[in-house]
């Protein structure tokens, strides 16, 4: 039985468009086993995000829910306890949606299009572009607020979306009075955006078309290692590690991934790899990104057998979710007179 206590709230999620990342693990998933001890915690599986991007003229039937339970599965993985947090989909709360459409009448126009995400997806897929995508980060404000949430675990990617949220957070409260806790990114989480092995300029992504460079958290072993030893680094005249994100975005990259996993300070790591070549060091950071994920993996096959199991969190979670979110956005309806 969950325990609900007067701890402060964690909201985090991720959309189950395909396999998660070592992008996902190191901007979020790396923190979750930690961070449950100490908040009251919900891990969403943002279904409803996820329609945002689908190809609606090749769905292939039942991937959604194949998806959903793959990361159940990875999400206990990763050390979430289900009889200590909150497991649960989007789109089995329905409260999410209806906090949405209120949201939206407190943002603007504008503000939603100087969202930097948008504006990237709008500039490279013109044809594939809804008004959902565009209302995207509303959505999330909804997710975050039903919850009275204090901590937003996310990656770097993800700031401007929680700024955001905390504005249309502000904008009601002024409003309507202090309905809404104003949220903010979790200390615990990593400064870090992991990047593309290949293209160290651009995001570490699920929906890459070169799979060299993502890697994904049920790749295998070897072709982890390959895909790392093959990562472009920098054609510098002599070999130094040294972080430096504009001249030397590869070898940047890899010392994020690395001081992720270690939780060692990147000056560490530098010091510590001074004198290394390249491929040493890759071939050093193969070993320990292999660990990580060996771990991840052997739980994942356990866990990914048992779908009643995962069947029954999921419910257990969405009656939780539901009972939570009504309350708040009953007072929500309240203070606008609905
Ligand atoms: P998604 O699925 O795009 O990403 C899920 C989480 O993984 C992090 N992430 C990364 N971090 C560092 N480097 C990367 N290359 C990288 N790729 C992904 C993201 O920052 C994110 O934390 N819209 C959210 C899902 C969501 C959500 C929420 C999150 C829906 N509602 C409410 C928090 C709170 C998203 O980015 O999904």
């Amino acid at each position: 039985m969950l325990n609900i206590t007067t701890q402060d709230v964690m909201f985090t999620g991720i959309q189950p468009t395909g396999l998660l990342t070592l992008g996902n693990y190191c901007g979020t998933m790396c923190n979750w086993k930690t961070i449950q001890k100490k908040y009251q915690c919900f891990f969403c599986i943002a279904d409803l995000h996820a329609l945002t991007t689908r190809n609606h003229d090749n769905y292939i039937k039942n991937s959604f829910s194949t998806s959903i339970l793959d990361m159940v599965a990875l999400y206990l993985s990763c050390g979430v306890n289900p009889n200590d947090s909150t497991i649960f989909v989007q789109s089995h709360v329905y409260t999410h949606s209806q906090l949405y459409w209120i949201l939206s009448n407190f943002i603007y126009f504008g503000e939603l299009s100087r969202m930097t995400q948008f504006k990237k997806k709008f500039l490279v897929d013109k044809k594939n572009i809804n008004l959902s995508l565009f209302c995207y980060p509303v959505l999330m404000a909804a997710d975050i607020l039903l919850y009275r949430t204090d901590g937003v675990s996310v990656g770097l990617d993800q700031k401007q979306h929680i700024e955001l949220v905390q504005k249309i957070a502000h904008r009601f409260n002024s409003k309507y009075g202090n309905i809404f806790v104003i949220p903010h990114i979790l200390k615990e989480s990593k400064k870090y955006k992991i990047m593309a092995l290949q293209e160290p300029t651009k995001k570490m992504s699920k929906s890459d078309k070169n799979f060299n460079n993502t890697i994904f958290l049920l790749d295998n072993l070897d072709l982890i290692r390959a895909k790392l030893l093959r990562s472009l680094t920098d054609s510098d005249p002599v070999y130094y590690i040294k972080y430096d994100i504009y001249n030397k975005p590869g070898i940047s990259n890899l010392l994020s991934i690395l001081s992720v996993l270690t939780n060692k300070n990147i000056s560490i790591l530098e010091c510590e790899f001074k004198n290394y070549r390249y491929y040493d060091f890759k071939k050093q950071l193969s070993e320990i990104v292999c660990d990580t994920i060996s771990k991840i993996q052997k739980l994942y096959f356990k866990f990914r057998k048992d779908e009643d199991y995962l069947i029954h969190i999921l419910k257990f979670g969405a009656k939780t979710a539901l009972d939570i979110s009504k309350k708040n956005l009953y007072n929500v309806l309240q203070v606008l007179d609905l």
